[in-house]
């Protein structure tokens, strides 16, 4: 589309982007190496061969479950303080340079590090240096928000929960909110309401994966269960009309991945993704990138891609653009910039 240098070049803010779904094939491998830790054997699974294999295998994922193993796997390489910061710190450059991306609200998953005996410490502070560091060197604004995983059990989430508020990270300003991600079918979000509203009666702010490859009613689950502010994804609430306009009545801001979607057979193509919908129903969400190592598109390239599928008018793309401000957890002197 002739929009297509228009689409990268815009200011955009960013909300769906997990640090640990920037690791690529290449920093994998490289990272393997450096910290001794062995990947699975190429006898056991072909795909870690080569890192041109495993991106080959990253084309092929089946459902989000299918990604999840891979996605996993990537974790354990990560090891030092530096570690995080790099991988963290690639992120930021890249979106800064390529996408001109101006405010990132970022994920990551203390669980599946601590699990390793990192300390939480190591990862959060690892982050947190590559964040000022966008700041200071790319004026870029940022928030770290820590998911916690569906398909862990019950009592892992709240361990991390209580260490979290615990380290004073939110009440410092070090992290931005919690999260909830992973495995969604046959976990549903009311499991996590005990937390959840502990963490609304704190002022903590609130976002949840629903609605990806589980029923419109979890979204509601994570709405009236959990107090979710936003809602990851939500592709699936546009089967049900009544949610939408639900969603455009409370202002609540869906974070799209289409790309991602596609890529874990939610939808059939990019051209799937229920922009319509929501468009005409007037719900408020941004465009984002996911997992984009693993899905081998970056925010600029899911701009691309829904213009591709869907042709929108620039008046459109000035909308969603200012929808993913005004759905920004910054404050309102940076939204002011941001406008
Ligand atoms: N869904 C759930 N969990 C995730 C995702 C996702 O798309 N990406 C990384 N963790
Ligand atoms: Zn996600």
């Amino acid at each position: 589309s002739p929009l297509h240098p228009l689409l990268v070049s815009l200011p955009k803010c960013e909300h769906h982007l997990h640090l640990e779904g920037c690791l690529t094939p290449d920093l994998l491998f490289s990272l393997s190496a450096k910290n001794n830790i062995p990947l699975p054997p190429p006898s056991e699974d072909p795909a870690f061969a080569s890192p041109s294999t495993l991106a080959e295998r990253y084309t092929a994922f089946t459902s989000l479950d299918d990604f999840l193993h891979y996605y996993y796997i990537g974790f354990r390489v990560l090891v030092t303080p530096e570690d995080f910061e790099a991988l963290a710190w690639s992120y930021f450059l890249h979106a800064h340079r390529e996408a001109n991306v101006r405010h990132a609200e970022v994920f990551f998953d203390p669980q599946a590090h601590t699990n390793r005996s990192i300390p939480l410490s190591t990862v959060i502070n690892g982050f947190a240096a590559a964040a000022s560091r966008a700041e200071s060197e790319l004026g870029m604004s940022s928030l770290l928000i820590p998911c916690l995983l569906r398909h862990l059990p019950i009592a892992d989430s709240h361990s991390t929960y209580t260490a979290l508020v615990e380290g004073e990270y939110f009440t410092s300003g070090v992290l931005g909110g919690i999260g909830l991600c992973s495995t969604e079918l046959s976990q549903p979000p009311h499991l996590w309401a005990p937390i959840f509203t502990d963490a609304s009666s704190r002022g903590i702010r609130r976002t949840v994966h629903a609605g990806e490859e589980g029923p419109p009613a979890y979204v509601t689950l994570a709405l009236d269960a959990l107090d979710a502010m936003r809602i990851d994804h939500g592709v699936r609430a546009a089967e049900d009309t009544h949610l939408l306009t639900r969603l455009a009545a409370e202002g609540v801001l869906l974070s799209l991945c289409p790309v991602s979607n596609a890529a874990l057979k939610v939808t059939k193509s990019v051209s799937d993704a229920p922009v319509r919908a929501l468009l005409d129903h007037g719900v408020r969400f941004s465009v984002n990138s996911d997992d984009p190592a693993y899905f081998g598109a970056w925010i600029q390239d899911v701009y691309c891609a829904v213009q591709e599928a869907f042709g929108l008018t620039v008046g459109e793309w000035a909308g969603i653009v200012r929808a993913a401000v005004e759905g920004s957890w910054c404050e309102e002197e940076r939204k002011k910039v941001l406008r």
